[in-house]
C-alpha cells in the first residue's frame, strides 16, 4: 500500500512549500533522492559520454549506459540496446515518425490511424508525416464520453495501414485503452502499433512484451525524473535494420570519404537514434526516479491512484450540476485524472480560484484540442490530476475550494 502521508516527506515543493500539487499528468514533481543523485553526478562524475578515454569520462558513460538498462527492465524490454533516450515524448514520436518516413515504411497512398483523443504530440507527428510522404490519417472517433471507438478499428484498418499510433491512457479523461487487443488486431493488417505511454507508464505497470506493441514513447519528467528526457522503446531487430534521421556526433561507426562521397558506418542501437551529446545528467535522473517508483511497486501506485480518482469523482458529485466531469466514471477504467467543466466559467479562472488556495490545477485544453471539442468543453477544463504523493486531503481541499466558488457564484 502507497502510505501518500510519509511518501510527501521526500518531496520538497509538498513538505516545504506545502503545495496541494494535482497536476502531475503535466510534470511530476521530484523526489529528494532524484534531485540530489543528479547534484552528486554533476559534482564528481560528470563528462561527456562515449568521446573519452579518460577515468571521469568512462565512469559518466557507464552511469549513462546503466540508466538504459534500469528503464529497459521497468519496462520489460528484451535488452537495454531497445532503449532509445531523447527528450521527451514529443520527440520519440517525432523520431519515429521521421524514421518510418525515411525508410521508406510510410509513402504514397497508405495510411496512419490515430484516434480523436490524441494528445497533440500523437497526431500531429503523423498528421506532417502524411503530408509529406503523401499518406493519408484516419482517426478512430471518440464516443460521447470521449473514448475510442475500438469497435470500428476493424473497419477502419486495411492492408494500407502501415502505423497505428495511440494513446495508452488520455491525458483529458484518463481512460486506459486495451493496448494487446489494439495491437492484435493491427498486427493483423500488418500495420506497426505504437503506443504514446507518456500517461500510463509512470502509474501502472507497462511491460513492452506482454502489451504486444512495436514503439512505446514516454517522459521522464512525468514519472518523478527531471525533464530533459524521453524514452523511444522498439524491438531491438527492428531498431537493427533502420536508418537513422538525424545524422550526427555518437551516431556513427566511421565515417569515410570515398570517391568524393560521404560513406556513414551507422552504430548500433540505440547510439545511433540518439545524436549529439544525449541527456546524460537527466539518464542519471530518470535511473533514480524508476528505482523510487520499483521501491513502491507500480501495482500498488496504481491501486492508490484509483482509489483516489473514485475518491475525486465521488467527491465533484456532491457539488451537483455546476460541476460537469469529462470522460467516463468508473474508476475501473481510468488512470488518476479527473477533468471537469463548471459551465461557461473560463478554467483559467477556475484555475486562478484554486491557486488562490495553493492547489495547482492545469487548465486550458490540454494540447488535446479536438478531444475537447468533441466532448463540447471548446473552451477547455480543469484537470485534476495525482500521483503517489497525493493523499485524501488533497482531493478534500479540492472539493472544498471548489465548493466556495459556487457559493460565490450563486451570492
Ligand atoms: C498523452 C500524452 N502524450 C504526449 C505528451 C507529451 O509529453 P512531452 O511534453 O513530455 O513531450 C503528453 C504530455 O502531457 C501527454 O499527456
Amino acid at each position: 500500500m502507497v502510505d501518500c502521508s510519509i511518501l510527501r516527506g521526500d518531496f520538497p515543493e509538498i513538505s516545504e512549500r506545502g503545495l496541494v500539487f494535482l497536476d502531475s499528468a503535466a510534470s511530476s514533481l521530484k523526489p529528494r533522492s532524484v534531485i540530489g543523485s543528479m547534484r552528486v553526478f554533476m559534482e564528481s562524475s560528470y563528462a561527456n559520454v562515449h568521446r573519452g578515454a579518460y577515468r571521469v569520462s568512462l565512469e559518466a558513460s557507464k552511469a549513462y549506459e546503466e540508466a538504459h538498462e534500469v528503464v529497459a527492465k521497468f519496462i520489460g524490454a528484451r535488452s537495454w540496446e531497445e532503449v532509445v533516450f531523447t527528450r521527451n515524448t514529443t520527440e520519440s514520436i517525432q523520431l519515429l515518425a521521421l524514421t518510418l518516413y525515411y525508410n521508406k515504411l510510410i509513402g504514397r497512398g497508405d495510411e496512419i490511424v490515430v484516434t480523436e483523443a490524441e494528445h497533440h504530440s500523437n497526431m500531429l507527428p503523423w498528421a506532417r508525416i502524411a503530408r509529406i510522404a503523401g499518406a493519408r490519417v484516419r482517426m478512430v472517433p471518440v464516443n460521447s464520453e470521449g473514448v475510442p471507438r475500438w469497435d470500428m478499428l476493424e473497419e477502419i484498418l486495411s492492408e494500407k495501414t502501415r502505423v497505428v499510433a495511440f494513446g495508452h491512457a488520455s491525458n483529458v479523461t484518463g481512460y486506459l485503452s486495451d493496448a494487446r487487443s489494439i495491437a492484435r488486431k493491427a498486427h493483423k493488417v500488418g500495420a506497426l502499433v505504437v503506443l504514446d505511454g507518456a500517461q500510463s507508464v509512470p502509474h501502472v505497470k507497462v511491460d513492452v512484451r506482454e502489451l504486444e506493441v512495436d514503439f512505446i514513447a514516454f517522459s521522464g519528467h512525468k514519472m518523478l525524473g527531471p525533464s530533459g528526457i524521453g524514452v523511444l522503446w522498439g524491438k531491438l531487430d527492428f531498431l537493427e535494420n533502420l536508418e537513422p534521421p538525424l545524422g550526427g556526433g555518437g551516431t556513427v561507426k566511421r565515417v569515410k570519404l570515398e570517391g568524393g562521397d560521404i560513406k556513414i558506418d551507422w552504430e548500433d542501437p540505440p547510439w545511433k537514434f540518439e545524436s549529439g551529446t544525449p541527456p546524460i545528467v537527466e539518464a542519471v535522473g530518470l535511473a533514480k526516479a524508476v528505482e523510487y517508483l520499483e521501491s513502491i511497486g507500480m501495482r500498488e501506485v496504481e491501486e492508490h491512484e484509483r482509489s483516489l480518482t473514485e475518491y475525486t469523482i465521488k467527491s465533484l458529485e456532491e457539488l451537483g450540476e455546476r460541476v460537469r466531469i469529462l470522460g467516463p466514471k468508473d474508476p475501473s477504467r481510468k488512470l488518476g485524472i479527473v477533468s471537469f467543466t463548471m459551465g461557461t466559467l473560463d478554467p483559467s479562472l477556475i484555475g486562478a480560484w484554486l491557486d488562490s488556495y495553493n492547489i495547482a490545477v492545469r487548465t486550458g485544453l490540454h494540447c488535446a484540442h479536438i478531444l475537447h471539442d468533441k466532448l463540447g468543453a471548446s473552451q477547455g477544463s480543469v484537470r485534476a490530476s495525482f500521483y503517489i504523493y497525493n493523499c485524501r486531503d488533497d482531493v478534500d481541499k479540492l472539493r472544498n475550494s471548489l465548493e466556495e466558488l459556487v457559493k460565490t457564484l450563486e451570492k
